[in-house]
Order: structure tokens, then C-alpha cells, then sequence
């Protein structure tokens, strides 16, 4: 991939709450963005200078947050942590998600939120006048999805044409990976369970997009068919946080879908394995795979770091 000089911030959305927001044009620039902040982080080194950010989350983090985090440090702001991972504290309990909102706004310059429901984010961003960032919801993960096309940029080249398979549960991260597929060219064949098939107004804004941009998203429920020929094969939990009392039927409907040695052996020679993690091995995915030598799954955790630097970049 080229490394640009590009550091003017890229006209978008002022929020990024889908992966949905930026046109097919915006969302390669936000690729390259991320490529020159990995290359030359000096020069983001005062974009947030004197910024204040407030994180909210509502369910446990580990990469999230700590590459936020640090990420936005690293850009001269300064981080306020609230820690509403307690159901004692949930998000509009003690007041409302507006008044949250317009009260934040007051203070700091933007908002990361990782929340149950999608909903609140949309009404958090229609009550303050600051850049919000999805950092995680029911329905979609666009910063992860984000790290892994940039990751999967910098292994391979230019995206388009580019053949990933996503197998498993039609959640957040598989939303999210459509929405950005379907803008960035990418061949994307999904294989879930008929009755864990991802959003279908997703996939119909994903083929929408995809005429635009050349880019194929096909959903069925063979996982043997969906990896064949592939070049990448991801896959993620289960059971997604917020789901736990499902676990069980989960477990058993799920179990064809796991990834081991056998599954990637219908992927091409050289493909690669994604998760956006946390992993379970022996369950989606087992530890050869996750462990082996196919694995670019930390790499993609790297990347969130310049991928959210980009954003950021971006929104400020
Ligand atoms: N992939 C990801 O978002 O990880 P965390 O839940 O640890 O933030
Ligand atoms: N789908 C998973 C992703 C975790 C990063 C979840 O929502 O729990």
C-alpha cells in the first residue's frame, strides 16, 4: 500500500458510529491516514493538544480501551474514564442519555463509548455537539473493522477483489466488516447459522454499495463454501458480550462453524486467520489456528491503535 503525506483531516461525518458514515473514497483515505500515523507518528504527536476525551464503557475492554488510551495520549490529549461497567451504573439509569450528553459536551471535546445498546450512541450524538466514536456496540464494531482492513492493506496490497471469509455468529464485528467491505471493494462470503445471519438491512446497504464499488458480499450458511478459496478466514465469539444467557444453545448450534486445521485447509495456501478477540480456543476457533503460524490476530490488534490515531486525526 502507498504511505501518503496525507495529514489534512478528510472532510467526513462528525461521528463514527457505523462504519456506514464515509463514502467508499473517504474510507481508502482513512486507510492510507492510518498507514502514514503508523509510519510517522511524530506527526500527529499535537492533534489533540490540550483535548480532553471522555470514554465510556459499559462492558469490559481490554484492546479498545488500552489503544485509546494510549492512542490518545500519544496525540497530546487527555483521557476521563468512565467506568459504567457495573449494572448499577448503567448508561441512563441515574439520568438521562441526553442529559449524559449535553453535560459531556460542557467539558470535553469528544466522546468513545462502547454501549449495549446502538441506540444510545445515536442519541448521545444528537445531544452533543462533539465527535462521537463507537467503540463498541449490540450491532456494530467499526473501529475493529476498520484495523482489519487496514491490517489485511498492509499484508496483502490493495483490497479489491480481495476474498475474506467470515464464519460464525452474524454479529457487531461481522456488520461492521460488511459495511466496510462493501466500501472498500472486498470480496466477503459469510457463513452463519440461519438464525444468526447478520443484520439484513446491513447486507442490503453492503450489495447497495458493493455495485458502486465492485465489491461481492455473499451470506449463506456453508462455512466450507464460504472459506474456499479464501485469502483471510475470521471468525469471533459465540457468544458477543450481553449475550451470556444464550451460551449454551449457542455452543451447540455453533460447533460446525469452528475454525481448526481441517476448515483453513479449504482457504487458499497462503491465507491468513482473523479474530478480533477475546478467543476461546476450543470453541470458534481452535488453538493450532489461533496460535499457528497463519494467525495475523495480533497484528490486528496493533493496528486498532493507528486505525483510532486516523479517526481521531479525522473527527478533531
Ligand atoms: N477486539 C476488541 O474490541 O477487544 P476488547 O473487547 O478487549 O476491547
Ligand atoms: N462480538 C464480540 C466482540 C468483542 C470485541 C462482542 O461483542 O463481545
Amino acid at each position: 500500500m502507498t504511505t501518503t503525506t496525507l495529514v489534512a483531516p478528510i472532510s467526513l461525518s462528525n461521528d463514527l458510529l457505523t462504519g456506514a458514515e464515509w463514502s467508499p473514497a473517504h474510507t481508502r483515505e482513512l486507510l492510507q491516514l492510518s498507514a502514514d500515523v503508523k509510519a510517522r507518528p511524530g506527526r500527529y504527536a499535537s492533534t489533540l493538544s490540550g483535548k480532553f476525551i471522555a470514554l465510556i464503557f459499559e462492558k469490559p475492554s481490554l484492546r479498545t480501551r488500552v489503544t485509546f488510551e494510549v492512542g490518545i495520549q500519544s496525540m497530546g490529549g487527555s483521557v476521563v474514564f468512565l467506568d459504567h461497567t457495573q449494572a448499577s451504573a448503567s448508561l441512563g439509569a441515574r439520568e438521562s442519555i441526553a442529559d449524559v450528553a449535553r453535560n459531556l459536551e460542557r467539558w470535553v471535546q469528544g466522546i468513545v463509548a462502547r454501549v449495549y445498546h446502538q441506540r444510545v450512541l445515536e442519541e448521545m450524538a444528537a445531544n452533543a455537539n462533539i465527535p462521537v466514536i463507537n467503540a463498541l456496540s449490540d450491532k456494530f464494531h467499526p473501529c475493529q473493522a476498520l484495523a482489519d482492513f487496514f491490517t489485511l492493506e498492509e499484508k496483502f496490497g490493495a483490497l479489491r477483489g480481495f476474498k475474506l471469509a467470515y464464519v460464525g455468529d452474524g454479529n457487531n464485528v461481522c456488520n461492521s466488516l460488511i459495511y466496510l467491505a462493501a466500501r472498500l471493494g472486498v470480496h466477503l462470503r459469510i457463513a452463519t447459522p440461519a438464525e444468526y445471519a447478520p443484520s439484513p438491512e446491513v447486507v442490503a446497504d453492503g450489495k447497495r454499495v458493493a455495485r458502486e464499488t465492485k465489491a461481492k458480499i455473499e451470506v449463506m450458511t456453508d462455512p466450507r463454501e464460504a472459506v474456499s478459496g479464501a485469502m483471510a478466514v475470521y471468525t469471533d465469539s459465540w457468544t458477543s458480550m450481553g449475550f451470556e444467557a444464550e451460551e449454551k444453545v449457542r455452543s451447540a448450534v455453533f460447533q460446525p462453524y469452528q475454525v481448526n486445521v481441517e476448515l483453513m485447509s479449504l482457504a487458499a495456501p497462503d491465507a491468513v486467520f482473523m479474530h478480533c478477540l477475546p478467543a476461546h480456543r476450543g470453541c470458534e476457533v481452535t488453538p493450532e489456528v489461533l496460535d499457528g503460524p497463519q494467525s495475523v490476530v495480533l497484528d490486528q490488534s496493533e493496528n486498532r491503535m493507528y486505525v483510532q490515531k486516523a479517526i481521531l486525526h479525522t473527527l478533531f
